[in-house]
């Protein structure tokens, strides 16, 4: 699984072109299955869970190839080989994206039900209720998610209990080439969303009101490739430099991103005295002050993302005073808690609630990532930590970040791969 060893101390200082979003590469890849012929897509990460997802996508039948660094070329399958293997899809749940394209383009599919991870039980309820509501037929057999459409997905009107980013994926891209109108209510409105959407649009769909509560789909006969599509900038790796600037009192500048994605965590960095400053697709962290302790509520974009609560944990454990996160998305998303107990952190975890007491420093120590934000996290908190801290299961964070130490070391940190 690998190991990063670090030396903290080191204030970041620099500039840091930030990567291709993994979150929206991994959502426009399922939606290239809905073509007729191929696409483009630039400004994607080469990151494992991106590879993972083209190992998947090549198992039906697709043809890709790498056109350059970040520039991938797809031509999508003509029909579908049988269902996306076991292996592949149990390591990475985004496959369960392919379930809408898949039906909505051959009218069938069949996917491994990707289950559980560490973060939290990641049902699929709602992703089972818009595409039933679209007219497929849904059955679980061998853990897998089969479904069938008769003739063609009709248009419906589906309510998310929840504004589910997935749910809200698959229910979009199905809709596309449904007969009539769907209509997602209470959809999730993060970047990705709009991303896909734009993406889409760009293939010939009709998809309006992406970023709002309510998605509407007119529904087309096919989606035409022939297209080039940049992937948008990864707000959580943008996030995450962020914070480690904050975290170790640095000075950083990211490019290539785009400031209103991250505008919850930058409200929040002010709040805990860090300038912030907006450049058009630049975003400048300065951090010269004491920061002071701040109060996190993770919610469904535009608040706070459940992906940088983990960092920010890390950078609060040596804010002096009481900062309180509460984890309203995900069931099980403070295990780098512990692991920042053994640095010498003073987090109390209660169910949904953590309450850190800032210490004056970190400890480094042995430490293990748990899933990829806590690995991030646990970079911030080797960042700051005195001494030598090392982080085994350190493919976690291959999963979402691409060249994460050269870009560190880039900025003056003294991070190696053991
Ligand atoms: C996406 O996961 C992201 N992953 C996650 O990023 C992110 O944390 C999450 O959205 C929330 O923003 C990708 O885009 C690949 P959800 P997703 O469906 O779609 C409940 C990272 O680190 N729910 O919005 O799986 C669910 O249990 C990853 O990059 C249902 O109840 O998230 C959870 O509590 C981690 N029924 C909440 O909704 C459903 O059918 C949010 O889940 C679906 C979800």
């Amino acid at each position: 699984m690998g190991k990063i060893i670090i030396t903290g101390g080191s204030p970041l200082r620099g500039r840091v072109k930030i990567s291709g979003a993994k979150n929206a590469s991994l959502a426009l890849l399922c939606a290239t299955i809905l073509a007729s012929n191929e696409v483009v897509l630039e400004n994607v990460p080469d990151i494992s869970d991106v590879r993972v997802m083209l190992q998947i996508i090549k198992s039906l039948g697709a043809q890709i190839t790498w056109e350059s660094l970040e520039t991938l070329r797809i031509v999508p399958p003509g029909k579908i080989n049988t269902g996306a293997p076991f292996h592949l899809v149990k390591k990475l749940r985004a496959s369960n994206l392919l379930l809408g394209p898949m039906l909505a383009r051959f009218g069938q599919a069949k996917v491994a039900l990707p289950g559980g991870c560490n973060i939290g039980i990641r049902p699929m309820d709602l992703h089972f209720k818009g595409l039933t509501g679209l007219g497929a037929e849904l059955s679980l057999e061998h853990g897998c998610v089969c479904g069938s459409v008769t003739e063609r997905l009709k248009g419906a009107r589906v309510y998310l209990d929840f504004p589910s980013v997935g749910a809200t994926e698959n229910i979009m891209m199905a809709a596309c080439l449904a007969k009539g109108q769907t209509l997602i209510e209470n959809a999730a409105k993060e970047p990705e969303i709009v991303d896909l959407a734009n993406f889409l649009n760009t293939m010939g769909a009709k998809v309006r009101g992406a970023g709002t509560d309510v998605i509407k789909v007119e529904g087309v006969a096919s989606l035409k490739g022939g297209v080039r599509y940049p992937v948008i900038p990864d707000r959580i790796e943008a996030g995450t430099f962020m914070v480690a600037a904050a975290a170790t009192g640095g000075d950083v500048t990211l490019d290539n991103i785009i400031p209103a994605h991250v505008q919850p965590l930058s409200a929040k960095l002010r709040e805990a005295n860090v300038d912030v400053i907006e450049g058009e697709d630049s975003l400048r962290v300065s951090a010269g002050r004491p920061l002071r302790p701040i109060d996190i509520k993770t919610m469904p974009y535009p608040g706070f993302p459940t992906d940088m609560q983990s960092q920010l944990a890390a950078m609060l454990a040596v804010v002096p005073g009481t900062s309180v996160l509460v984890e309203n998305i995900f069931e099980n998303r403070f295990m780098v808690a512990d692991e920042l107990k053994r640095m010498g952190a003073r987090i109390k975890v209660e169910g949904r609630i953590a309450v850190i007491e800032g210490v004056t420093c970190l400890e480094g120590a042995q430490v293990k990532a748990t899933d990829l934000r806590a690995g991030a996290a646990l970079i911030v908190a080797g960042l700051i930590a005195t001494g030598e801290t090392e982080i085994c299961n350190a493919t976690f964070i291959d999963r979402g970040y691409h060249n994460l130490e050269e870009k560190l070391r880039n900025l003056g940190a003294s991070i190696r791969r053991h």
